[in-house]
């Protein structure tokens, strides 16, 4: 009997890299890998990387730093980098004294195997056609499936370093995204997200977005909860806007990244919208799925953005009230086009804005949520709640967490509740 060789793995960055890291498992365990929960027991250890901040990759390299004593122990243990990090810095992970033996590219997953057997090295190399075809992942989750429906981005947005770690645009086929959601669907996920940097891009043969969700509704109709991240607000059509409004399968929510308030800021950021543009959509989109939950992505301190030009932001903050908004400080990013824009903030206006900003989103995601009590929402039961056995945690359809009393058996079970309290991040339902 062969022996197989234990591995384990981290997961950094976004639903994309949680999906690829399930790619991943399916390719290893497929071959003469096993995976283990434990670091302990590890031959491999394996870090599926995010570059999107410099924050992400100083992370994981502490992460490896601290775990590189093992090999003194376990002379032939091998740590590897994999996705966004592996892709950008590539040789220079390896020969710098860090620890790390491989780094491979987004685009190299099948070959996995392979390189791991012949130590390689690097493997880097794009391949603009990769969407694995015919390599359905491992879904590691229990209630919640994620599904890869497209890879990389075209945008560019100019400060962003995904288009140049991910490669271009391209679609899966619908027969694989299929097989994907039938796994979910066997093991009891209900909430399926849909996943691209860009899903409103999704192009396989003649369907379009709009018409993969009819599809998907189609053929499954024992989903319970649909969704999509992420959408940029440039490509969302009437046609999916008419979509949502009819179907009863895909959540009132949407995350739709805004950035900036500001146009000047916008068009700086190569986001080819204006503010104007932008509102037009939340609009629309309120107007066709009254109650929609909204969420967004913004940005702090973005190169010669002006203390007006911030305010402009905090304005449009208040007059839209998202329900929430993932705030972040700009973080230059090497070769990209806004890292050599002149006039950059300095940190600690950096620091200071994104402050603001937050404790503003808090107190408009406080409002939201207290506006919500004495309604009734509906929860899928994902698990126990963090600070009591006696309670249990999920989400609503428009994605906010909700905790109420329950026990084991209500864990995959979908539940209405009445909303008795809020905090600025969890409905308080009974
Ligand atoms: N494709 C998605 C998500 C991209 S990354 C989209 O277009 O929305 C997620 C978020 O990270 C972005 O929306 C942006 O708000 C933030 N981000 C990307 N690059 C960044 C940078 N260099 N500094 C700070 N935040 C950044
Ligand atoms: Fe980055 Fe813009 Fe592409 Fe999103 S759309 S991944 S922010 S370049
Ligand atoms: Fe995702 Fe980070 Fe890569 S946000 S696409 S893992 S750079």
């Amino acid at each position: 009997m062969k022996i197989k060789q234990n591995y384990y793995i981290e997961t950094y960055g976004c639903q994309m890299n949680v999906s690829d890291s399930e790619l991943i498992i399916s390719v290893l365990d497929n071959d003469d890998y096993e995976k283990v929960e434990s670091i302990d027991n590890a031959d491999i250890i394996l870090f599926n990387t995010c570059s999107v901040r410099e924050h992400a990759e100083q992370r994981v390299l502490g992460r490896v730093s601290n775990e590189r004593h093992r090999k003194i122990q376990k002379p032939g243990l091998k740590i590897g980098i994999l996705g966004c990090m592996a892709q950008r810095l590539g040789e220079r992970l390896i020969n710098e004294d860090l620890g790390i033996d491989f780094a491979i590219g987004v685009d190299q997953y099948h070959a996995l195997p392979q390189i791991l057997k012949e130590d390689c090295g690097a493997e880097l190399n794009f391949d603009f056609n990769q969407v694995y075809e015919g390599i359905i992942p491992k879904h590691q989750g229990e209630h919640c499936a994620f599904i890869t429906i497209m890879r990389g981005c075209n945008n560019f947005c100019s400060y962003c370093i995904v288009p140049h770690v991910r490669g271009r645009e391209r679609s899966r086929p619908y027969s694989d995204i299929k097989k994907d959601i039938e796994d979910a669907l066997k093991s009891n996920m209900l909430d399926i997200t849909l996943l691209g940097q860009n899903v409103n891009s999704y192009l396989f043969e003649d369907k379009a977005f709009p018409t993969l969700l009819k599809q998907i509704e189609k053929d499954f109709p024992d989903i319970e909860r649909l969704r999509f991240i992420t959408s940029h607000p440039k490509d969302l059509s009437d046609e999916l806007i008419e979509v949502m409004a009819e179907s009863s399968m895909l959540c009132n929510h949407i995350h739709l990244p805004m950035q900036s308030g500001n146009n000047e800021v916008l068009s700086r950021m190569s986001r080819s919208y204006s503010f104007d543009d932008y509102m037009l959509i939340v609009n629309k989109l309120r107007k066709a799925v009254p109650d929609i939950a909204l969420t967004t992505d913004l940005i702090a301190g973005f190169p010669g953005e002006s203390e007006a030009q911030f305010k402009d932001t905090l304005q449009a903050m208040s007059d839209i009230c998202f329900d929430y908004a993932f705030c972040f400080k700009y973080s230059p990013r090497e070769g990209t086009e806004a890292a050599s824009y002149e006039n950059q903030v300095k940190e600690p206006e950096r620091l200071r804005r994104l402050q603001e900003m937050i404790e503003l989103q808090r107190k408009i995601t406080l409002d939201k949520y207290k506006a919500m009590i004495g309604k009734e929402v509906e929860v899928y039961v994902e698990g126990f709640s963090k600070k009591s056995k006696k309670k249990v945690s999920g989400k609503s359809r428009d994605f906010k967490i909700c905790v109420l009393t329950g026990s084991a058996s209500d864990i995959g079970s979908i539940m209405r509740a009445k909303v008795i309290d809020a905090t600025a991040g969890t409905l308080i339902c009974e």
